[in-house]
């Protein structure tokens, strides 16, 4: 008997670079990640997304001051770059080689419904200007980017925000779309969203965003951060006057970093009356007894920014000796070959695999609204509903579809998306049609 092959499972993420970290961040994405790469049977891939950061930002200095600032702020907070690996975008060549060979797979009409790409269209059209007005192609593209990132390293699971879901149902889609035409290469992601990780309260009560401008920056000076908590807004109660902890920017930052023992006694304290300013004290504590070690060794790489370069060469070179071998699959897959046949020769277009029916997938959009799509072969998709306001108008179309087959589409035309492969949705159109029967 062969032992059970045992794979570990890649968690992959990346963090733009052009912000400084703060509690948020570092509540929401480093610590849990850091404590994610510890767990056996995994294996981290932590990047700094800058070729991300220039669809945002056109300020060079700002762009490599960030990436300092956020690998200092990682390798400070206790990631351990020799158990992952931790890597500049940027200095891997394979990721924009593997972005234009998604490219060339990528239905334009799926990029035209990316919500960040949508936004930028509302706001212009809420102003009167152009669609397009402003809008980058790096914007349009940042979907397929995201995608070869992504795939690149053949991730099974991707840590993110709910905002950045469509983001990773896009890089699924188009993984089977290449697998579609090549092979089976790409491994389709899945979005890890923490339902459970806090979301900090910011200085005015706020969710902490950079855009509210309500943020506590990580790793400031310690007196910096003492100001700042000293400065979160309060209610008037008065010392004695017994506080709620239900609503209050002080206690739910305080259990992002208390014990539940902590947690109790803080309440008990609010309960009975504490002062705000007393609060305010022990909170600064409780947060600066996590924070003070790493921000000395933040300290120490912010004024070391060579230790900090060498540990992402290192990570670079981890990484490219995975992407470099795999980029020359994927190279020899779609036919960019040496000419020389006794070294290379290339496979047939392979056929395509005997593979279960099409399907039909009815779900809800983070707008709130309803869809559908009919996906084939490894999940491609064949055809993309627009939105419904009904559930039950779009399960009405989809009967439709499935009993009357090609014959329906015309009369559902306004509710479609355009068509990108039709031959092959009228033929799983028609496969549907013979199971029904
Ligand atoms: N778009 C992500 C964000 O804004 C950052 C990112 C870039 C990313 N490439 C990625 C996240 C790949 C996960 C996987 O948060």
């Amino acid at each position: 008997m062969t032992p059970a092959s045992h794979t570990p499972t890649r968690i992959l993420t990346g963090i733009t670079t052009t912000g400084t970290p703060h509690l948020g961040n570092y509540v929401g994405a480093i610590r849990p990640a850091i404590h994610a790469s510890r767990q056996a049977d995994t294996q981290s891939f932590y990047f700094l997304a800058d070729y991300h950061a220039l669809i945002k930002c056109d300020e060079p200095a700002r762009i490599q001051r960030s990436t300092l600032e956020i690998a200092a702020c990682w390798l400070a907070a206790g990631l351990d770059a020799e158990q992952v690996t931790f890597y500049r975008q940027s200095d891997i060549p394979e990721i924009p080689e593997l972005c234009w060979l998604l490219t060339c797979v990528t239905g334009k009409g799926m990029l035209n419904r990316a919500h960040a790409y949508k936004a930028a269209q509302d706001q212009n059209e809420a102003a009167g200007r152009e669609l397009d007005d402003g809008v980058t192609a790096g914007l349009f593209m940042y979907p397929v980017l995201m995608a070869a990132d992504i795939l690149m390293f053949s991730a099974r699971k991707v840590p993110v925000g709910r905002d950045q879901i469509q983001h990773i149902e896009m890089a699924r889609d188009i993984a089977a779309s290449f697998n579609h035409l090549y092979g089976e290469h790409l491994t389709a992601p899945e979005a890890v969203v923490d339902e459970h990780v806090a979301l900090l309260p910011g200085l005015d009560g706020r969710k902490m965003s950079k855009s509210y401008n309500n943020t506590i920056p990580l790793f400031a000076p310690q007196e910096e951060l003492r100001k700042a908590i000293m400065g979160i807004v309060t209610d008037s109660r008065a010392p004695g006057q017994a506080k709620s902890t239900e609503d209050s920017a002080i206690s739910a930052l305080s259990r992002a970093f208390a014990t539940p023992a902590e947690t109790r006694a803080f309440a008990k304290a609010f309960a009975s009356g504490i002062a705000w300013g007393d609060a305010k004290q022990q909170l600064f504590e409780r947060i600066n007894a996590e924070i003070a070690p790493m921000r000395a060794r933040y300290q120490h790489l912010m004024a070391h920014p060579e230790e900090v370069e060498a540990a992402l060469q290192a990570g670079a070179a981890k990484a490219r000796a995975q992407a470099t071998p795999f980029m020359h699959t994927l190279r020899r897959a779609v036919g960019l070959a040496s000419l020389d046949m006794t070294v290379s020769t290339l496979p047939d277009k392979p056929a395509p695999a005997a593979t279960a029916l099409p399907q039909f997938k009815q779900y809800r959009e983070a707008d709130g609204l309803f869809y559908f799509k009919l996906t084939g072969a490894g999940g491609r998709v064949l055809l993309q509903s627009r939105s419904f306001i009904a559930p039950r108008k779009a399960g009405q179309a989809v009967r439709r579809l499935q009993t009357e087959g090609a014959a329906a589409l015309s009369s559902l035309h306004a509710s479609l998306e355009p068509v990108e492969d039709e031959a092959a949705l009228l033929q799983a159109l028609a496969a549907l049609q013979a199971a029904a029967k």
